[in-house]
């Protein structure tokens, strides 16, 4: 029988209204996002929101594969562009706080650019969908029902992102739909048992939907046939700015997070949940990126622990971008969240309109379970059995604040 499934969450007692006060702003999520859907939508007179998404050519993989680039419109005139090579989420365009739209995501033209040897040797998954284990898995290996997987290794000693060739670099089957809650991409893959030393056929969906109160809604499902570790999440660099600012350091950050995961030198979990309070991962109350990031060796590169895990949807980060007004607003069903600041990025990747990826560029927040919880019993499970349907939803809103 096929039953619904939620991977494990660590209970934390804090109350939603420690929640909103975390969020730091005076206005309502609501509020900011009315003020940009209603300047967005007075420029976008000759949208068409009732249409599919529409779909163009991306060009060829490597292997000779003609790939899609699809683009999904919303009634305020946003769009947001995934190509069916890894999922990727290329582009994401939203108002800034005098209505004017602007490309949020770093990411490349066509798909020869997330293919490039330079892309592939620095290895930072830009916009893609991250499977079948998001982020280490120490030693690239776990043990399950007595028997040792070894993991393709692709990380130093660990596995990083599903392997070799995760979820990001395989061509998914894409369908564009339509519904009452907005254009959307469903696209599937097939896993195969064995694939990168997992174990299990797993059959997983994708649905990205861009809602008409501008967010990017995020619905993984997954069904396999042995128990498999599983951890899906998508690996989008956001700079609310677009370029114009040349590094993120400015957008403030507010994560309701009371502890993180204190990591080794390879960055796998330690095992203990440190407090953040009075150290320089506190984003309780918002904070500027760059603050306080030259106290972090290496920048910020961290799982936060969600405060409100055990209710299903919460919130898991709000930013705000001072000189566009952007605001985002990250909610999701996961226990954590990886914040990554683009530390690795170091200038050799020229993305879209020829624009240089320096470090910092861009900031990441992959909603997921906790690093190596293969390994970690007290994290949260991670492991899907057959029979049992996995569902995750994480959604990106986007509003202004004036
Ligand atoms: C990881 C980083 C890594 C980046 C790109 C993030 O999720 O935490 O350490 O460099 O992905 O691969």
């Amino acid at each position: 029988m096929i039953k619904s499934f939620r991977l494990g969450t660590l209970a934390v007692p804090v109350t939603s209204l420690l929640l909103l006060a975390a969020c730091g702003s005076n206005k309502t999520a609501d509020q900011t996002t009315t003020e940009a859907g209603a300047s967005a939508a007075a420029d976008s007179t000759q949208t068409n929101t009732s249409a599919m998404p529409t779909s163009a050519s991306f060009g060829k993989t490597t292997d000779g594969t003609e790939v899609q680039l699809f683009t999904l419109t919303n009634a305020n005139g946003v769009k947001a562009s995934i190509t069916n090579f890894g999922g990727i989420l290329t582009s994401l365009m939203v108002p800034d706080k005098d209505g004017k739209m602007g490309d949020v995501i770093l990411g490349f033209d066509n798909v020869s650019g997330y293919q490039s040897p330079e892309f592939l040797k620095s290895g930072p998954y830009f916009g893609a969908l991250i499977g079948r284990y998001g982020n280490r898995i120490k030693d690239g290996k776990f043990t399950l029902d007595g028997k040792t997987y070894n993991l393709a290794k692709n990380n130093g000693p660990n596995t990083l992102h599903g392997g070799k060739v995760g979820f990001d670099k395989v061509v998914w089957t894409a369908e564009p739909m339509s519904s009452a809650d907005g254009q959307s991409l469903k696209l599937t893959y097939l896993s195969k048992d064995g694939e990168e030393g997992y174990p299990g056929n797993l059959n997983v969906t994708v649905v990205y939907t861009l809602t008409n109160d501008n967010a990017l809604r995020i619905d993984y499902t997954a069904t396999t046939d042995k128990a498999t570790p599983i951890n899906l999440t998508n690996h989008a660099y956001f700079n609310l700015n677009h370029g114009a600012g040349k590094d993120i350091l400015g957008h403030e950050v507010t994560l309701p997070a009371d502890r993180y995961t204190v990591v080794d030198a390879t960055l796998i979990p330690t095992g203990e949940l440190r407090p953040v309070k009075g150290t320089p991962f506190d984003f309780t109350t918002p904070h500027a990126i760059g603050e306080r990031i030259a106290q972090v060796p290496g920048g910020y590169d961290h799982n936060w622990v969600l405060n409100n895990a055990a209710t299903p949807q919460h919130a898991a980060a709000m930013v705000y971008e001072p000189v566009s007004g952007r605001t985002m607003e990250v909610t999701t069903d996961e226990p954590g969240i990886q914040f990554y600041t683009g530390n690795f990025l170091d200038g050799t990747l020229k993305g879209k309109g020829g624009t240089v990826y320096g470090k910092n560029a861009g900031f990441c927040l992959e909603t997921q379970h906790f690093p190596d919880s293969p390994n970690q019993p007290k994290f949260p499970n991670t492991v899907l059995k057959p029979g049992e349907t996995f569902h995750s939803v994480s959604s990106y809103k986007f509003g202004v604040r004036k």
